[in-house]
């Protein structure tokens, strides 16, 4: 059931959160399939209906940044200055967890991911909820296990049925998930890139931001971060621009049921469908996973994506590209 949010829906969904049910969410990032963070019986519906394994923690969606303390045990200076400059926005910072508080949530970690999305209609839900006494929402992406992650109500509704309640609020402006930042290791380590980039990060806490790799204990599990993910039915593969013109002239007539995403049109015949890759990496990011999901709908069976520049804006899409094509 896709309902467009006004007043009445956001409340309706509100109630049906703390009732222990699941509702499709819009975030600027992409859509959340959402429970009652507190509720364990509700976070296992979570994990049932994407098919994702129950040790893979869920981040939990606050109103705002005084719920910070009732889900995490604490604070480094350093989390404290991006929550000051990032919130409500697409970043997620790993906390340690208060002692039994959202343990299903938090996949069996001793930590927690905390996010205040900006989207209006997910601030608003936020606040109802709060207002009935659920005081965080956890909201994987609402795409079945290892899929491409949706950014309309209507890929929420293909990925998970037409009985999910799903509030529309329009397209994500984002398009990729929010930058992940795990606070609790003394310096901030860049678990999964965003919209918000490493630089901005460093700008406004003063401090290098490591990268997974750098640090000595392995990172906890985390989806995103899996080598294959995000992957349309179509396979994917990464190439330049030059190599995707000169695959295309070698085949000739001969290339078929193949979808391009390139900067700009290649010399092509019927069988294949092109889409432009905008040269900005916002637009890029807000692109990406319809671009992949409208070509497996025209039933291609490759796709063939230009590799945008190594540059720090393109940190985000490139890495969904990586693992999109793993
Ligand atoms: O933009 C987003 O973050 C979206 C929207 C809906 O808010 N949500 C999202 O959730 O991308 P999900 O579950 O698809 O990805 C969350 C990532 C996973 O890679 C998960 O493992 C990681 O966050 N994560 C959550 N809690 C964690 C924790 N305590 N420690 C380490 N990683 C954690
Ligand atoms: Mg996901």
């Amino acid at each position: 059931m896709i309902h467009s949010a006004n007043a009445a829906t956001v409340a309706q969904a509100a109630q049906a959160l703390r009732d222990g049910q699941l509702v499709g969410l819009p975030t600027e990032t992409v859509y959340g399939l959402a429970a009652n963070a507190t509720d364990d019986a509700a976070v296992a519906q979570i994990f049932m209906a994407k098919g994702r394994p129950a040790d893979h923690p869920l981040i939990v969606h606050v109103a705002s940044a005084a719920q910070v303390p009732l889900f995490a045990a604490q604070v480094p200076d350093f989390a404290q200055g991006l929550i000051d400059a990032f919130w409500p926005g697409p970043l997620t910072l790993i906390l340690p967890r208060q002692p039994g508080v959202a343990t299903a949530s938090a996949g069996g970690q001793d930590s927690i991911g905390l996010r205040c999305p900006s989207h209006p209609v997910a601030q608003q839900l936020l606040q109802a909820c709060a207002a009935l006494g659920v005081h965080g929402v956890s909201a994987p992406s609402a795409n079945r296990f290892g899929r491409v992650s949706p950014t309309t109500a209507a890929h929420v509704q293909s990925e998970l049925g037409a009985d999910l309640l799903i509030l529309d609020g329009g397209e994500c402006a984002v398009g990729i998930e929010s930058t992940i930042i795990d606070c609790t290791r003394g310096e901030p380590v860049l678990l999964r890139p965003g919209h918000i980039t490493r630089v901005q990060i460093e700008a406004a806490c003063g401090r290098a931001v490591l990268d997974k790799d750098e640090v000595s204990q392995p990172a906890p599990r985390a989806s995103g971060t899996l080598e294959s993910h995000y992957a349309p039915r179509a396979k994917v593969r990464l190439m330049s621009a030059q190599d995707i013109d000169a695959k295309l002239h070698a085949l000739g007539p001969h290339a078929n049921n193949l979808g391009v995403w390139a900067a700009k049109r290649p010399d092509v015949g019927a069988g294949v469908i092109w889409l432009e890759q905008s040269t900005v990496s916002e637009q890029a990011a807000h692109d990406l996973f319809s671009v992949l999901r409208a070509l497996d709908a025209r039933g291609v069976q490759q796709i063939w994506v230009q590799l945008p520049p190594d540059a720090p804006e393109w940190e985000g899409v490139r890495d969904r590209l990586h693992r999109a094509a793993a």
